[in-house]
């Protein structure tokens, strides 16, 4: 992806932006304020910051990009305005010129804030000099890191990152991108920096030329990518949030979130899973443009949860809150709070399981909860047991 790429970037709002950048707006604030309860100093780095606005070319409309829409968060709350230092880093000296006049602007404008800072470098050693300003002892911080395509995103920069205390990262992963690399007649440097090691590349290239099906390669991809996380970065959980392309039926890329604390994963998990619901209600880690395509089962909320569930509760009664608290913060999970709950509702209304009061013995039908604008709740404390009808 070249300059005139990047650039063209920002002379529109698409709805993908717009989708990456409420999940990222919606999480700051619980990670600010969790981690804020032990920490006086937070960091929030934008490693490909880009211009500051998006203007639409046709109508001259104009929206906030990433380093705006995080600023005004930490402005509107007046702990993170004391706690908050936040770094702004783009590559492009053009576009660069605009997010400092922004990001300055924002600073006079709003003086009660810690004074955000830009710097016109490349994400690496952008990251780098803030390593080496605090002693490789980075405060809290989280890290979003979105390129347009797939050069910079250096893997090793992210882990020098999530190698301090309590910090995260919001990661643009072009998959695209990465195909386009795999198929090229010999590995590319780009790979062995986005994965962080030559060896891990030679495998995924390997292991690329094994099969022409687009679902696997992008399977393998992903997941050779995750994996890098968990073992080269030991980063205990990651959620892939999958965006499809617009006019095409594939997908574009993930959002992947990188976090070792189990109540990030399970609180990013909601707001990824709520972002991706469909029209009829139902929620997947997944934001559908084209339309229903060939996508990978991994990423099918329904593959087996309710057949999970059911198995779960062949001993007996279980609380609800082992799903909605316990198995949502299993690393492989990738269901969230409100899918289990969707999944939990829809096995009462088949009448294969019923939910008892907090008691453990005395029924609780849907109709007795509570039914805010008449839709069927289950809060946590109650318990789920089989009916032993077998679902019609
Ligand atoms: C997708 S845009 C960023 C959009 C921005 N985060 C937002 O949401 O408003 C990617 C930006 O990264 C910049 N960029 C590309 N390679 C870079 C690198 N190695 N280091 C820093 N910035 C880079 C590009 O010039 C471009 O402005």
């Amino acid at each position: 992806m070249g300059r005139d790429n990047d650039r063209e970037h920002f002379d529109d709002y698409r709805a993908q932006t717009q989708v990456k950048h409420e999940i990222l707006a919606t999480y700051l604030t619980p990670y600010f304020r969790i981690v804020g309860t032990a920490n006086k100093d937070l960091q929030y780095v934008d490693g490909f910051a880009g211009r500051g606005t998006y203007t639409k070319a046709d109508t001259g409309e104009v929206f906030d990009g990433s380093p705006l829409r995080a600023l005004k968060l930490i402005a509107s709350n007046d702990t993170f305005s004391k706690k908050v230092s936040a770094v702004f880093i783009e590559v492009d000296p053009i576009l660069y010129l605009p997010l400092q006049k922004a990001v300055v602007d924002f600073g006079k404008a709003n003086p009660h804030i810690r004074q955000p800072n830009t710097d016109c470098c490349t994400f690496a050693d952008g990251v780098k000099k803030l390593l080496k300003q605090s002693n490789g002892n980075l405060p809290p911080t989280f890290l979003f890191v979105d390129p347009c395509g797939v050069s910079g995103t250096s893997f090793e920069t992210i882990k020098a990152v999530m190698a301090c205390k309590s910090s995260e990262a919001f990661i643009f992963f072009n998959i695209d991108g990465v195909r386009r690399i795999a198929g090229l007649d010999k590995l590319s440097d780009v790979l062995v920096e986005l994965l962080g090691s030559r060896q891990r590349a030679e495998e995924l290239f390997s292991a690329l030329q094994t099969t022409d099906e687009a679902d696997k390669r992008e399977l393998l991809i992903l997941e050779c990518y995750r994996l890098a996380l968990r073992k080269d970065m030991r980063v205990e959980f990651s959620i892939p949030f999958r965006v499809e392309s617009e006019e095409k039926q594939k997908t574009s890329h993930y959002l992947i979130h990188a976090t070792n604390h189990k109540l990030g994963f399970k609180i990013m998990k909601d707001i990824m899973w709520k972002r991706g619901h469909s029209e009829e209600g139902e929620g997947a880690l997944q934001f559908v443009q084209a339309g229903r395509t060939d996508y990978v089962a991994l990423f099918d909320p329904h593959f087996d949860v309710k057949r999970e569930i059911l198995n779960a509760l062949v001993t007996g009664p279980r609380c609800v809150d082992l799903f909605f608290n316990d198995w949502v913060v299993r690393p492989t999970d990738l269901l969230s709070q409100s899918a289990y709950k969707q999944a939990l509702l829809h096995l009462e209304a088949s009448g294969e399981i019923e939910v008892l009061d907090k008691d453990k013995s005395t029924p609780k039908p849907m109709m007795s909860r509570r039914r805010p604008k008449g839709k069927s709740t289950l809060g946590e404390g109650y318990y789920v047991r089989l009916t032993g009808k077998p679902s019609v």
